[in-house]
C-alpha cells in the first residue's frame, strides 16, 4: 500500500487532541528454526505529549524490540507485527516505510546503547548531524552547521567546532553518546526512545548523561521512553514505569506509586537486586533466582511462577491478568501480589 493510500484508508486522521501515541495489544513474533518467538505478546499502554515512561526488565524480556516494534524498525522477514500503535491518532502498524520515514527523526527518534555501533566510523561527526538536518529541513548547508553547533553545545560538548570535525573514534564514549543525543533531537521529535544509553558507560559519565536526556526532554517537551534493565536508573527521571517480562507488561505505574506500593513479585525481586546505600561494603550482590523463561515455550500459567518465591498451584496453571488502573493508575498482573510497602523491603538510589 502507497503511504497516501495508508494515509487515506487509515481509519483515524491525525489530529493534535489525540494521545501522542497509544499503544494496543501490540504483538511482535519471530520465526526462527526452532519456533516462534515471542518477544512482545500483547503490550498495551498510553503516552502523552511531554511524560516520560520508564521501561524495566532483565535482559530478553523484550524491550528492545518493543521499542523497534513501535518505531517500526523490525527485520522486513520472518516477524508477525499486530496490535495498533496510534501516533497522534495515525495508525502505524501496516503501515508502510514510505509513510514511516515521514516519523522517524521528525516525529520519534532513538539512542542507543552503544554509539560506536550506530554512528559511522569513517564520517566526521558534523557531517553526520548536519546529513540528517539537511535531509529532514530542506536548510542550506551553512544553516545546518550552524544548528550542528547549537546541538553540540546544547548536549554539553565543550570546544563544539573542533569537535564537528572529528570522527567518532576520537572521542570518548561519553562524548560519544552525546553526539548520538544531538543526532536523535535534531530535527525536534515529538518522541526519543532512549535504549539502555548507558549501559556502555562508567558509573559518572552514566549520570551526567541521564541528566542531560532528561533536561532535553524537558526542554523540549518530548516525550520520552527510556528503556533500562536497572530500576535505581528510572527511579527519580520518569513519570510512569512500565515492568516487562516476557514480552508482557506485568506491572505500571506512576514512578512515585510503584516505589511505594508494588505488587507484583518480580519488581519486589528486580528492586532487591538494587544495591543499597545502607550495605556493608562487598556485600555480595542479589540476583534474581532461575532463568528469564524460554519465549518459544513459555511456562504455563503465570510466566514469572517457576522463579516466584511466592508461587501456588494457581500460578502455575492459570495466567493472572493486567488488572485494569486502580485510582491512582496502578496495574499488575499477579494472582497473589505483594502486600509489603516497598519502602520497607528496598534501598531506591
Ligand atoms: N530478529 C530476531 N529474531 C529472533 N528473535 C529475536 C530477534 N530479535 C530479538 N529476538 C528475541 O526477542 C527476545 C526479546 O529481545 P529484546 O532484545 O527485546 O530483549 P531486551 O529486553 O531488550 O534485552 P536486553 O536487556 O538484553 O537488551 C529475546 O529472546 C531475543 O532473543
Ligand atoms: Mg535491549
Amino acid at each position: 500500500m502507497s503511504a497516501e493510500s495508508f494515509a487515506e484508508s487509515s481509519a483515524t486522521t491525525p489530529s493534535s487532541d489525540a494521545p501522542l501515541l497509544v499503544v494496543n495489544n501490540l504483538k511482535t513474533y519471530f520465526k526462527t528454526d526452532r519456533g516462534l518467538v515471542r518477544a512482545v505478546d500483547g503490550v498495551s499502554f498510553t503516552l502523552e505529549r511531554g511524560r516520560t515512561l520508564g521501561v524495566v526488565g532483565e535482559s530478553g524480556s523484550g524491550k528492545t524490540v518493543l521499542a523497534r516494534s513501535i518505531m517500526g524498525l523490525l527485520p522486513k522477514r520472518d516477524v508477525e507485527r499486530s496490535g495498533s500503535v496510534k501516533f497522534e491518532g495515525v495508525e502505524l502498524v501496516g503501515a508502510d516505510n514510505s509513510l514511516m520515514a515521514q516519523y522517524w527523526g521528525d516525529q520519534m527518534a532513538m539512542v542507543f546503547q552503544d554509539p560506536m555501533t550506530s554512528l559511522n566510523p569513517v564520517m566526521r561527526v558534523g557531517k553526520q548531524i548536519t546529513e540528517g538536518l539537511r535531509q529532514h529541513l530542506d536548510i542550506s548547508k551553512d544553516h545546518a552547521n550552524q544548528t550542528a553547533l547549537a546541538l553540540l553545545s546544547s548536549v554539553g560538548i565543550p570546544e563544539p567546532e573542533r569537535r564537528l570535525r572529528q570522527y567518532p573514534h576520537e572521542m570518548s564514549g561519553g562524548m560519544r553518546q552525546r553526539v548520538m543525543i544531538a543526532i536523535a533531537i535534531a530535527c525536534g521529535p515529538k518522541l526519543l526512545f532512549a535504549d539502555e544509553p548507558t549501559t556502555a558507560l562508567d558509573v559518572t559519565v552514566q549520570a551526567q548523561i541521564l541528566d542531560l536526556l532528561q533536561t532535553q526532554q524537558r526542554d523540549r517537551y518530548m516525550a520520552m521512553i527510556l528503556v533500562t534493565h536497572d530500576l535505581g536508573v528510572v527511579a527519580g527521571r520518569t513519570d510512569e514505569i512500565a515492568v516487562m517480562y516476557a514480552g508482557k507488561i506485568v506491572e505500571k505505574a506512576p514512578t512515585k506509586v510503584l516505589f511505594s506500593n508494588l505488587r507484583h513479585p518480580y519488581t519486589e525481586a528486580l528492586l532487591s537486586s538494587i544495591p543499597k546505600i545502607s550495605d556493608p561494603s562487598h556485600t555480595r550482590l542479589k540476583t534474581i533466582g532461575g532463568r528469564p523463561p524460554n519465549l518459544i515455550n513459555p511456562p504455563t500459567g503465570c510466566k514469572f511462577s517457576p522463579r516466584c518465591a511466592y508461587a501456588t498451584d494457581k500460578c502455575r496453571t492459570e495466567e493472572p491478568p493486567l488488572s485494569a488502573p486502580d485510582s491512582d493508575g496502578h496495574q499488575f498482573s499477579c494472582w497473589f501480589p505483594v502486600e509489603l510497602s516497598a519502602k520497607q523491603t528496598s534501598g531506591v538510589r
